[in-house]
């Protein structure tokens, strides 16, 4: 046979391989209808779920004690603190009471050692917390640090938390690499109040605790100038904060009547000081952790049973969120590896570029530069696979690739649709008024700098229920820095 036709055969083969794997990805409209009524079960199912039912494996629908949304109009200078997936951030920040506010902020990326180490304790991870805070009021406010004037400070704490008032909580499971066991079910703002008094800092008083996505949301309901005006004609309003980022999670505001699982006298005793809505943080990277009804392919069964720290939770954000996107197109590599269609230069997996072989080695940045190559033989691409895990690849190999890339990215996108679609059909939001439209406010890098994300999103949600009429009725909005505006704003009405 001529070289030119192995040549054929060869890739012919492995697209076909590719082929059949981005089938396996693709969402049709009636699953994205079946996702999403599956979605609005689960939410009221969680909403009467009882705390205390360890067994529980459904959508968690935390109450956050946060029963208004601020309108713009607040003002005040407030501490807050936000440890994410990658870094933790302290800042101080001026509300302006019209919309705006200034903020200071110093950001650390949390080392190493407190994500990686199974042995690293608690202390040692508020200690750092507390470390990093002194730092930043050194740097930018000595004054409180020397006059010992009071602070309110909110702390943002991105995971999965049973909250028990605005300003108590305690863990419920660790997401997102950290692995730190003792501190599961403890107060983490007790914890990290108690290291803030010990390295000389008690005028901070941590008053309240919330999710990014209830501080994306707030913050977005502060910042937008839309909020509750008329717009030509119409009224827009924010109805629900969101995350997609290392992480995925969305926030809403419920009708308290609906939050079956708070216990009857404080429902009570908040409608008849006349409350009537809290906002509910759905934590919907564990939405169908029974898999039920989410698309699972070999590869997601492999990162979330041999790779990832929470095996069997989280299963939704396994599929959707940045820190799982780069490790499915990896695990797809190696597969298409060990069945001989790709990379043949090299003969045995041990050979294989050591970044190929290690978990989490790929990140979705490098997705993200090959999702929109159209360099001429896919330059871009070469550029990147060979920067970031060393690997050479040929062009057959880029052109497989990338569609790879696209089919997984995609999932991602449809999937990150089906919860906003429930949300805003459970609450009927988008039918409240004539002529009403609603924003969504977002953060996190994949919805921010993920090419093409937000416009598959809205794709998808044409799809949903919801229908071209709800989606064209929807803005999904970049709401910067929300876990710190968000979290001010919280402790401002603690
Ligand atoms: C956490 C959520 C968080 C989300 C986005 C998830 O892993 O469980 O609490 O809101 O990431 O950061």
């Amino acid at each position: 046979m001529s070289f030119d036709k192995v040549h054929q055969e060869t890739h012919g083969r492995l697209s076909k391989a590719v082929d059949d794997v981005c089938e396996e990805f693709v969402l049709s409209p009636e699953k994205m209808h079946e996702l999403t009524n599956f979605f609005i079960e689960s939410m009221e199912k969680g909403l009467g779920q009882a705390k205390e039912d360890a067994d529980y494996r459904g959508l968690p629908m935390i109450p956050t004690y946060v029963t208004g949304l601020p309108n713009g109009t607040e003002s005040g200078m407030l501490l807050a603190a936000d440890l994410g997936g990658t870094n933790f951030r302290v800042c101080s920040v001026e509300l302006k009471g019209n919309h705006k506010f200034s903020l200071l902020q110093m950001k650390s990326k949390i080392p190493e050692e407190l994500l990686e180490d199974e042995t690293v304790t608690s202390d040692a991870l508020f200690t750092y917390l507390a470390r990093r805070t002194l730092a930043f009021l050194n740097k930018y406010h000595p004054e409180y640090l020397q006059n010992g004037e009071k602070l309110k400070m909110g702390f943002t704490f991105s995971y999965p938390v049973n909250q028990t008032s605005l300003s108590s909580g305690t863990l419920i499971r660790w997401t997102k690499g950290f692995k730190i066991k003792d501190t599961l079910g403890k107060d983490v703002v007790k914890l990290y109040q108690k290291h803030l008094d010990d390295q000389g800092m008690s005028m901070i008083r941590v008053v309240a605790l919330a999710n990014d996505t209830v501080g994306t949301f707030l913050s977005h309901c502060y910042c937008s100038e839309n909020n509750g005006s008329l717009t030509s004609g119409e009224i827009v309003e924010p109805v629900m904060g969101c995350i997609f980022g290392t992480g995925t999670n969305g926030a809403y505001l419920e009708k308290i009547e609906n939050v079956k699982k708070l216990p009857d006298e404080q429902r009570a005793e908040l409608l008849q000081s006349g409350k009537t809505h809290m906002v509910i943080n759905t934590e919907w990277g564990s939405f169908d952790n029974d898999l039920k009804h989410l698309p699972t392919t070999r590869y997601d069964i492999d990162i979330d049973q041999k790779f990832s720290s929470n095996p069997g939770f989280h299963l939704f954000e396994k599929r959707v969120s940045g820190m799982f996107l780069g490790e499915i197109l990896r695990n797809v590599l190696l597969d298409l590896f060990r069945r001989g269609l790709i990379f043949g230069q090299y003969t045995s997996e041990d050979h294989l570029p050591h970044r190929l072989t290690t978990a989490f080695e790929l990140s979705s940045e490098v997705l993200s530069h090959i999702e929109i190559d159209d360099s001429s033989q896919l330059r871009e691409t070469e550029l990147s696979i060979l920067q970031s895990l060393r690997l050479p690849t040929t062009y057959d190999e880029r052109i497989e690739i990338q569609k790879l890339v696209r089919a997984i990215s995609r999932r991602s996108a449809y999937l990150a649709a089906v919860p906003i679609a429930a949300i805003l059909t459970k609450t009927g939001v988008l039918n409240k008024r004539y002529h009403g439209e609603v924003e969504i406010g977002c953060d996190g890098s994949v919805v921010e700098y993920y090419p093409g994300f937000r416009s598959m999103i809205r794709h998808a949600l044409a799809l949903s229920p919801i229908g071209p009429e709800g989606e064209r009725k929807t803005h999904l909005c970049i709401a910067k820095d929300g876990s710190g505006v968000g979290a001010a704003l919280c402790a401002l009405v603690a």
